[in-house]
């Protein structure tokens, strides 16, 4: 038989209760939080869809694998897993353990940036163009048209447009200090990158003598989508495309939080033996000595167990499809959506669910307090409030979309939890005219959403 229900391929072995609480008091923590999500307190989150990054549940094994860590500063046991692990899946000899994406980011970004320096990606995740701009260079995002349109359906969303890129290398000849493709793409969507997009990115940063590289952490839930829509693909297993996909790249950087399973951690892997020196002092400098870099043994044991899970066909189908089901049901209801789901998160189009809302009233920022008031429900706006500039006579230069993202932690919640996240949405298109804007009181410069204030208006 064939069945329709989507299980969870695990059994649950150890709990951690959730505090419940009421709208009254939800609507008190809110006002105390400043209406930004972030400053809430955990404790008073239901359901936590505010990111899938170091919200993993570990396995069994990935436990048993702590205890096994080897906590030696030089030469750990722990490390030589991990950098096996990571070479044999990168096919990248040299490897640098960092205590998160960022960490890596900031080490490569770091040297290979610079005031004058160019960079171009499909879209930059915002700590990615944070970590090159603070070195006075400038990102730039070229994913193709349709990545842009919310409600446009295509395979590979993802994509770079390759004919932007061959005309930025042009005009911006010695100034490129590298191009990146983010699978899969988490600010336009959580939408795929294919194959056969990487292999022409790849080929023409070669032409040009330009780095190519991977910003890697969701690169198994690539891996089902090509395997998946991708022709030829069909019957190559889900490491074999994520191994053919690194074989295209010069270097990757990787968040390990997300798809190695893990709470913490991450890496950087190169080819170039010059580069990746200039890297490791760097490294020592400001994370830590070769061998563990900014982790525990433990972590690094966790990470290799992890990043062999993550590949697990039974995990990955269910993982893609769980989040299509949340997706698929939102759809039913009529919330505007960014089409088709991508694999880690679904990402409503607050700009067209709010049409009375415009961007300098933050329609993401409504919609995530009013999921949070509602049902504790944590998300997280990408737009305006995340992308948004000013102009030089003060007015907002606002984002491209305007999206709030409910990113689905890995093994972590059940299909009753999302079918309550679903039910929630009934109650938000019952609200969605009556919904208001917001304003902002306080802001920093750099990454404002973390901890800007706000006040509905
Ligand atoms: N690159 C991408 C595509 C990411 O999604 C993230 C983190 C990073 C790099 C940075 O990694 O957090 O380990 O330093 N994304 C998280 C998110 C924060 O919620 O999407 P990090």
């Amino acid at each position: 038989m064939k069945h329709r229900t989507i299980i969870e391929p695990f059994r649950i072995k150890s709990v951690e209760p959730i505090g419940l609480s009421t709208e009254a008091e939800r609507t008190r923590y809110l006002a105390e939080a400043h209406y930004n999500p972030f400053l809430l307190r955990s404790r008073d989150v239901i359901i936590d869809l505010m990111t899938d990054s170091g919200t993993s549940a570990m396995s069994a094994h990935q436990w048993a694998g702590i205890m096994e860590g080897d906590e030696a500063y030089a030469g750990s046991r722990s490390w030589e897993r991990m950098q096996a692990e990571v070479q044999d899946l990168t096919g990248m000899e040299h490897v640098l353990p960092t205590h998160q994406g960022r960490a890596a980011e900031r080490i490569l970004y770091g040297h290979l940036g610079g005031p004058g320096k160019v960079f171009i990606s499909n879209t930059h995740f915002d700590t990615t163009r944070a970590n090159i701009e603070y070195t006075g260079a400038i990102a730039i995002d070229i994913p193709i048209a349709e990545g842009r349109d919310p409600a446009h359906e295509h395979p590979f969303k993802g994509n770079m447009d390759v004919t932007a890129l061959e005309a930025l290398l042009r005009e911006n000849k010695g100034k490129v200090g590298a191009v990146i493709l983010t699978v899969t793409n988490n600010s336009g969507g959580g939408q795929p990158v294919s194959l056969a997009n990487a292999e022409a990115v790849g080929r023409i940063c070669r032409g040009h003598g330009v780095p190519f590289l991977l910003d890697c952490c969701r690169i198994a839930e690539n891996s089902w989508f090509i395997k998946d829509r991708e022709e030829g693909m069909e019957g190559v297993t889900y490491r074999g495309i994520a191994q053919r996909m690194f074989s295209l790249a010069d270097g990757a950087v990787m968040s390990a939080k997300k798809d190695a399973l893990v709470n913490m951690g991450g890496f950087l892997a190169l080819r170039d033996a010059t580069l990746a020196e200039a890297c490791i002092n760097l490294l020592i400098i400001t994370e830590g000595f070769t061998t563990y870099g900014g982790l525990s043994g433990r972590d690094m044991e966790a990470i290799a167990i992890g990043l062999q899970e993550v590949f697990d066909p039974d995990y990955l189908d269910y993982r893609i499809k769980s989040t299509t089901f949340v997706g698929r049901k939102l759809h039913e209801l009529g919330v505007p959506l960014m089409r088709p789901i991508g694999g880690h998160a679904v990402y409503i189009d607050a700009k067209a669910l709010y049409p009375h809302i415009p961007p300098h009233e933050y329609p993401g920022q409504a919609l995530v307090c009013e999921l949070y008031r509602l049902a504790g429900i944590r998300s997280v706006e990408i737009g305006s409030v995340m992308f948004g500039t000013y102009r030089p006579d003060g007015t907002l230069q606002p984002s491209a979309m305007e999206l709030v993202r409910l990113a689905i932690p890995r093994r972590v919640y059940t299909q009753s939890h999302m079918e309550y996240v679903a039910e929630t949405f009934e109650e938000v298109m019952r609200e969605r005219s009556r919904t208001r804007g917001f304003r902002i009181t306080k802001e920093p410069r750099f990454l404002r959403h973390f901890t800007a204030h706000f006040e509905p208006l």
